[in-house]
């Protein structure tokens, strides 16, 4: 018996040291130290001995199990830093390399001006709104007052969905569901997306935007909306911009105009961007809200009056960065995008 445990002694140690991995390791330590092992099946053995023998060959037996276990736990520990530092090897992460720099994006140049003119007409006192852009051809024409007959009601003019559901051609139906929901006095500006059936050139597109603005109370003038219009185009253009007011038609203002401002690269001077007139192409279209409209709403014309105008944005980044072509907004081009 006692040659025996030597042997296993033996054949453990040299089994041992061929270990280089965990999992085998254990599979020693059941295998030569477990229940169903072999010092234990030897151990079982002993009830056939003498009396004497017993606590001799118990002594052998529990130390061949201790320098086995001793063996197995050195080479557990051995393995186990050595599996450490093998990882920290193939994690290593080299703290001096250059990072991977993010592309952090901007405002669109459109959008900037939107929340440009929001906030000048924040600091004179309106609220900022917003309306569909699909609309109801009463809102976007009926209630504004535009006759049966009107040109741009034409299905070569507008994007109809139904004969009385429409894309919105203007931002001025804004000004229909505020004046519906609100009771005078109200000063509002809404800015959003507006559709024509429009040929795209270098000033038109399908698909543009507008910021329209509203304003009803008592006793409101032309005074009063001529005053707003120089102040807005002296906060966003700067105070030597010129601005003119030529007379127009619109069926929903009563007087109504168009406005212009001063070539941007000329200052009105006279220039080739401005086919030498010193004026920019017209930005803006405005009047004395219509006695039918605001009578459309609920709203007393005799007690009440008020003006509206309505911008393009388009126009106005187009003017306020000297870009000659309003496609360079729509098509995502980096390479413009980028110089905003
Ligand atoms: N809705 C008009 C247009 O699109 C502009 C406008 C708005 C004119 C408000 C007068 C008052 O051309």
């Amino acid at each position: 018996m006692k040659e025996r445990l030597n042997a296993i002694k033996e054949s453990a140690l040299n089994e041992i040291k061929k270990v280089t991995d965990l999992e085998k390791l254990e599979e020693l330590r059941v295998k030569f130290l477990g229940k169903k092992g072999e010092i234990t099946q030897v151990l079982r053995g002993m009830k056939d001995l003498s009396k004497e023998e017993r606590p001799i060959i118990g002594k052998i037996a529990n130390e061949v199990r201790e320098v086995i276990e001793d063996e197995i736990e050195k080479l557990k520990l051995d393995l186990k830093e050595k599996m450490q530092k093998e990882r920290l090897i193939a994690e290593r992460i080299d703290i001096s390399m250059p990072g991977k720099e993010k592309i952090i994006g901007h405002r669109h140049p459109l959008i900037s001006v939107m929340e440009e003119l929001e906030n000048v007409f924040m600091n004179m006192g309106f609220s900022v709104v917003q309306g569909p852009e699909i609309e109801t051809v009463y809102n976007n024409f009926d209630a504004l007052n535009s006759p049966e007959n009107h040109p741009s009601r034409d299905l070569s003019d507008t994007f109809y969905i139904t004969d009385d559901i429409l894309l919105r051609t203007h931002t001025s139906p804004v000004q229909i569901r505020v004046m519906k929901q609100v009771k005078p006095p109200l000063r509002i500006v809404s800015a959003g997306r507006t559709f024509r059936f429009d040929d795209v050139d270098d000033t038109h597109s399908p698909m543009f935007h507008q910021f329209e603005g509203l304003v009803i109370d008592k006793n409101i003038t032309m005074a009063n909306l001529k005053d707003t219009i120089y102040k807005f185009v002296r906060e966003i253009f700067g105070e030597d911009m010129k601005v003119r007011f030529r007379p127009h038609y619109f069926p929903f203002t009563e007087p109504s105009a168009e406005v212009d401002v001063s070539c941007f690269k000329c200052k009105g001077k006279g220039c080739p961007a401005c086919n030498g007139t010193g004026w920019s192409m017209e930005i803006l279209g405005c009047g004395m809200v219509h006695p039918k409209v605001l009578k459309n709403c609920g709203i007393d014309p005799e007690v009440y009056s008020g003006f509206a105008f309505g911008l393009g944005v388009d126009r106005i980044a187009m003017v306020k960065y000297g870009i000659n072509n309003i496609r360079l907004l729509f098509e995502n081009d980096m390479r413009f995008l980028e110089q905003f």
